[in-house]
């Protein structure tokens, strides 16, 4: 089954081709970050004008490339929510318009499914079931995975994401959006230890998480250390000091929590999923963790931890398969929580 996938819920047009037999066949992506840069921020308008812009040139441009046609489809997949509800509706559109036109199912994917799944895309696959540490610029929460569709809700965020937390200590700093890889960059020439900020949470003897308050600590040793000037302006020196710690808080945090989720379930497996999934240090840590525990993690490749119409195009696949085709209308969910699609959250 060949099923093409549509990613357009931020500010990433992502198409792929995937085959249940074959794997993935082809993908192409286009990034907007250039584009919002100078806002400092994703502008929800400028995404949805840029995917109808970018979306049928990328779905000719992956066709041509796994040398297939649009007759050879079995079925196209697109992210219905969560996102940007006009982001969202360019692909639900392009996609509902072409599986309507060539007769063939189409497919609504839950974004964060997406992620979730996406390990399933690299050659050394993990086995169900696992511990999913989720963590992306809008989530961060643990779920444990016992098959497709079947997702409980281990931890969640109080207030701010994994990825928030590094945007917004970033945005402080005075580096570009989006501030992960910028931060995780100059944390690299940075001293261990240098300043210290709190690890908020790691204690709180559940899975749950909150980064807010880091943001605030970072904002007032910023602060201080600047002596009244302006915090972007601090010499790069220490602003790497301070990068690195924030990267060895948030990375301590997220590490502390999903060996936490491993023990509590009793999962020997940990994947992690979403853009900050693509973090080294997070990636060295749980490496070496995980192994310590006689267990073993699962990332996507990197091009495939951030946005990407390949996981889209895998769980429309294994949607076909697993739940059969059926007609599900039009329409986009901006705000739909993944526990929702499984067993009720716990
Ligand atoms: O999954 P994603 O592409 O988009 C969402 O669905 O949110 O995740 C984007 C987030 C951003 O917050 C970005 O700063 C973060 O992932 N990110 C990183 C790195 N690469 C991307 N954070 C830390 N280190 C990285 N290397
Ligand atoms: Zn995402």
């Amino acid at each position: 089954m060949r099923v093409l996938g549509i990613e357009t819920s931020c500010d990433e047009t992502g198409v792929a081709v995937y085959d249940s037999g074959a794997g993935l066949l082809a993908h192409a992506l286009h990034s907007q970050v250039a584009m919002h840069r100078d806002y400092g921020g994703v502008v929800p308008e400028l995404a949805s004008r840029d995917h109808v812009r970018r979306v049928v040139p990328l779905i000719h441009d992956v066709l041509g490339r796994a040398g297939l046609a649009l007759r050879d489809l079995d079925g196209i997949a697109y992210t219905q929510g969560p996102g940007l509800a006009g982001a969202l509706l360019v692909g639900a559109g392009v996609a509902t318009a072409l599986a309507y036109a060539l007769r063939i199912p189409v497919v609504p994917v839950h974004h964060l499914e997406g992620h979730l799944l996406s390990p399933l895309l690299a050659t050394e696959r993990p086995d169900f079931p696992f511990v999913a540490l989720l963590v992306s610029g809008g989530h961060s929460q643990l779920f444990d995975v016992t098959g497709v569709g079947q997702y409980r809700l281990l931890g969640d965020t109080q207030d701010d994401a994994a990825g928030e937390a590094f945007d917004k200590t970033a945005k402080l700093l005075g580096l570009p959006y989006p501030g992960g890889p910028a931060l995780a960059q100059l944390a690299a020439s940075g001293t261990a230890g240098a300043v210290r900020l709190p690890r908020p949470m790691l204690a709180s003897g559940n899975l749950d998480f909150s980064f807010s308050g880091l943001k605030t600590a970072v904002l007032t040793l910023a602060r201080r250390e600047a002596g009244g000037g302006a915090t972007e302006d601090l010499p790069l020196a220490r602003k790497a000091d301070i990068a690195r710690e924030i990267e060895d808080a948030i990375v301590d945090v997220l590490a502390g929590k999903a060996m936490a989720a491993l023990v509590a379930t009793d999962r020997k497996r940990l994947v992690v999923a979403g853009g900050v999934g693509a973090n080294r240090q997070l990636r060295e840590r749980l490496r070496a963790a995980t192994a310590k525990r006689g267990g073993e993690v699962y990332f996507p490749e990197l091009v495939f931890c951030t946005d990407n119409g390949a996981m889209i195009a895998l769980v429309g696949a294994l949607r076909l398969a697993h739940d059969g085709s059926r007609d599900p209308g039009f329409g986009v969910r901006p705000r739909w929580p993944l526990a929702s699609l499984g067993q009720a959250a716990g």
